[in-house]
Formats: structure tokens, sequence, C-alpha cells
């Protein structure tokens, strides 16, 4: 018999950026633990592909198109998910973007500007209406709390060189889910951020096809191979889950061990 606690059905699950690489990992494997998916994408056809493909493990899956750099899009999707499904117990604050640059001094503003509208505003503007939500929840006396996760990345405590707006906006991810997880306690929710080392997904593609990173920088994992999005599954269970109820504020680094090697 399985450990009862990681059975999520009746619990309903939101992952912005579902529709492929680490959000798709984390919500196919909430489908297959029992739980009801939203997703949040921009891309509408890649967001019906996803939730067809998640719907095939046999529960409530929907996609909505939305721009987490958006608040009002933000704010309509968060209020339309809730009454699709009825409550929404776990979101997942996922969607990011990576851009680039030569060098520190050649990072345009527009870049810079574009980099925090989807990780850190996008980010902001997710867990505020989430909080919002379960907090309604919790004042109108019900006690099952919810939990809230935000996906930062190793970048935000060993910095990412060509890439600094990218690591400022995961260290600030990191600042608010502590922020939030001491505020919103008392409501039964709770905060924790997951650090990805490197990941194969689209994010990363230029990377994995980079012969020099090939030979200096995957035989430093100790696991010796790139992460995959279906290794953030068990972790997005176990958040989503009754197991994690005393578990909050903290930093999950999923990583192959790169950080400490
Ligand atoms: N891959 C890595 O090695 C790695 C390492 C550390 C941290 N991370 C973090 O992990 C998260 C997922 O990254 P990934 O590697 O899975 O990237 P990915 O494969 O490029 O997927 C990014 C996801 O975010 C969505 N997205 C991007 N901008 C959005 C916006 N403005 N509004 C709504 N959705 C948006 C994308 O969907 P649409 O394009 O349809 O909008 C897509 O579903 C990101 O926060 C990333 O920073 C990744």
């Amino acid at each position: 018999m399985a450990y009862i606690p990681f059975d999520l059905t009746g619990k309903v699950a939101l992952v912005t950026g579902g529709n492929r690489g680490i959000g798709y990992g984390m919500a196919e494997a909430l489908a297959q633990s029992g739980a009801s998916v939203a997703i949040w994408g921009r891309d509408a056809k890649r967001n019906t592909e996803a939730a067809e493909e998640l719907a095939a493990h046999g529960r409530t899956v929907k996609a909505y198109t939305v721009d987490v750099a958006d608040e009002k899009a933000v704010a309509d999707a968060m209020k339309q998910t809730a009454a699709d499904f009825g409550r929404i117990d776990t979101v997942i604050a996922n969607a990011g973007v990576g851009y680039g640059s030569p060098s520190f001094v050649d990072m345009t503003t527009e870049t810079y500007r574009k980099t925090l509208a989807v990780n850190l505003d996008g980010v902001f503007f997710t867990l505020r209406e989430a909080c919002r939500h379960m907090v309604e929840r919790a004042r109108a006396g019900d006690k099952s709390g919810g939990s809230l996760v935000g996906i930062a990345s190793l970048a935000a405590i060993e910095g990412a060189a060509r890439n600094e707006a990218y690591a400022a906006t995961k260290g600030a991810v990191i600042s608010m889910i502590k922020s939030i997880a001491v505020e919103h306690a008392r409501f039964g929710v709770r905060a924790n951020a997951i650090l990805p080392g490197w990941i194969a997904t689209d994010m990363t593609s230029a990377a994995q096809n980079n012969a020099t990173f090939a030979e200096k920088v995957i035989p430093r994992v100790p696991l010796r191979r790139w992460g995959e999005p279906k290794d953030f599954g068990g972790l997005a269970v176990y958040l989503a889950s009754d197991a994690s109820s005393f578990h909050t504020g903290d930093l999950l680094i999923i990583d192959g061990g790169y950080s400490i090697f």
C-alpha cells in the first residue's frame, strides 16, 4: 500500500510554466499522484498539448494562457483557476526565462528588465494572488492551509556569470519565499524554494550543445549527468502533500551534487 500522505487525491495544484521543462515534470508527477492540475503558460498550443498529455493520467487538467509578467492577467487567472477547480492547495511559481549576455558590461537594460518582468514580477504576482486565495480560505475557517513553491536556481547562491540579472531574480525568489513562509505560517500556508542545478530543458539548449560545457561542467556533477524534468516530480509531490506539513521556509537543492563538489 502507498504511503498515504503522498496520495494527492482531492488536492488541486497549479504550476506556472507547466507546459514543458521542469514545470511539466512536476505537473506530471502531481497528476500521477492524484492531484487535479492547472498549468499556466503563454503558448496556447503547447498548453493544450501538455494538458492533453497530463489528462491521460486520469485527472482533471486545465491549461490557461497567462503571461505571468502581466499583473491583471495573473489576478484574473488565479480567480478563474480557483473558480474552475473550487480551490487551489499548491501553487508552484516556476515560469522563468534566462537571457544570457556576452558580458555583464554589455548586458542591456532591456535584457535586465525582461528578466525581472517574468522571474521577479511574475513570481511576486503569482505568489501574492495565491496567498490572497489561501488566506481568504483560512479566514473562512478552512484549516487545510496551502503550499507555495518558488523555483529559484543555484544561480541564487553561486551567482551566474554573464547572467547577473537572472541570478539576482533567483536570489530575490528565495528572500520572497522565506518572508512569505514566516508571515503566512499562522494560516497554515507553507512556502519553500527549489534550487535546480543544470537541467536539460529548452532553457539550457545552448549549453547542452556546447562541447566545452560537456567537457568541463557536466563532469563536475558528482552524479555525472544532466538533471531531467522528471527529477523534480518527487519533490513537487512531497511539497504538495501532507507529508511536508511541518516543512516551510526551506531551500531544496536538486543539482546532482554540483554545488558541493
Ligand atoms: N533548466 C535549468 O537548468 C534550470 C536551472 C535552474 C533554475 N531553472 C528554473 O526552472 C524554471 C523552469 O525552467 P525550465 O528549464 O523548465 O525552462 P523552459 O523549458 O524554458 O520552460 C519555461 C516555462 O516557463 C513558461 N514561461 C516563460 N515565460 C513565461 C511567462 N511570461 N508567463 C508564463 N509562462 C512563462 C514557458 O511557457 P511559455 O513559453 O508557453 O510561456 C515554459 O513552460 C525557471 O524558473 C528556471 O529559471 C532552470
